[in-house]
């Protein structure tokens, strides 16, 4: 749904504090609640700064493009996600491109990724193949693939729309990688891919009470959402041995009320064999991730 209410361009104002006053004075005569800290990214942006401090120090020169920030604000108040609006987003030290068909990169998936290195590292890994499942914008992957520089990244997404972001993210930061278009890990099946570490943040949410209103507005519900909350995971335990090597490490980011369900599938699996396993908390302390480390031989 769009507001009818729109900022208009206003020949009478140049500066950036100006359309500062110009965007708050509008937002709160029609009680749009639009922040400020918003309004500042959206003018960093605009005039191409690369801080806050640059935009402080330029406060009272003209704002570069004005047109440009009208209609970024203007999908602001339709209530696009700021991420949409200026059409990227950060992950940890990377710019990766955003649209309506990606999820828009979180921080606890930033945790996913130190979690994975922290493994890596632990375990003594030199990973030759890593796969990201369920890849959406490629930052998982792409933070993975630019810390084991030798290794080659396999992305596997379902929708050609997301995959046509993914490329270009990759693109921007990567050497070798390949994206498999598929469902779960059919690909790697096709292909006979085999990887020494496998990592997903694939969709598990199976409430749709429990997701915010904004991100259901806006964000690509077939990333978010599944019945039943654990199929991806059901897919990646019961075919894990025709694509994983034989030392392997796979890990996922997950539901917060999923530790007992995954449990019993790790049991169903897995109990023919040695690996470790672990439950790991996020940032907020809820368990969020879950790591499996195979040492290739049975028990
Ligand atoms: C939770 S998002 C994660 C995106 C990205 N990895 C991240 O962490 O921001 C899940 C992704 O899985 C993709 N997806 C949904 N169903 C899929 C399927 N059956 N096979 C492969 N990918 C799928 C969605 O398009 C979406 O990009």
């Amino acid at each position: 749904m769009t507001n009818n209410k729109k900022l208009q361009a206003n020949k009478l104002i140049k500066t950036n504090r100006e359309y500062l006053k110009y965007s708050l004075d509008f937002s709160n005569e029609n009680n749009l609640k639009i922040s400020k800290n918003i309004i500042y990214q959206i003018l960093i942006d605009v005039n191409n700064y690369k801080n806050y401090t640059d935009l402080v120090i330029n406060f009272d020169k003209n704002l570069a493009k004005p047109n440009d920030f009208i209609k970024k604000i203007n999908l602001i108040i339709d209530g696009k996600p700021l991420q949409y609006a200026l059409g990227y987003s950060y992950f940890l030290d990377f710019k990766l491109k955003v649209n309506k068909n990606t999820l828009i990169p979180r921080v606890e998936t930033e945790g996913l990724v130190l979690l994975t290195k922290s493994l890596i590292e632990e375990y003594k890994i030199q990973p030759k193949s890593i796969v990201d499942c369920c890849a959406g914008t490629g930052c998982i992957g792409i933070a993975l693939g630019n810390s084991y520089k030798n290794s080659n990244l396999f992305f596997i997404e379902k929708y050609q729309r997301t995959i046509d972001v993914l490329n270009y993210n990759a693109s921007q930061y990567l050497n070798n990688f390949l994206i498999l278009r598929g469902d779960k890990t059919k690909p790697l099946l096709k292909y006979n891919i085999k990887a020494d570490v496998f990592v997903s943040n694939p969709p598990y949410v199976d409430n749709l009470n429990t997701i915010d209103e904004m991100v259901l507005k806006n964000e690509p519900l077939h990333a978010i959402y599944v019945k039943n909350g654990i199929p991806f995971y059901n897919n990646f335990f019961k075919y894990h041995k025709l694509f994983m090597n034989e030392n392997y490490l796979m890990v996922f980011e997950i539901g917060e009320d999923q530790k007992d369900a995954l449990t019993k599938l790790i049991v169903k699996y897995f109990s023919d064999e040695k690996i470790e396993f672990q439950f790991k908390k996020d940032i907020y302390n809820k368990i969020r991730y879950l790591y499996i480390k195979g040492f290739g031989c049975k028990i």
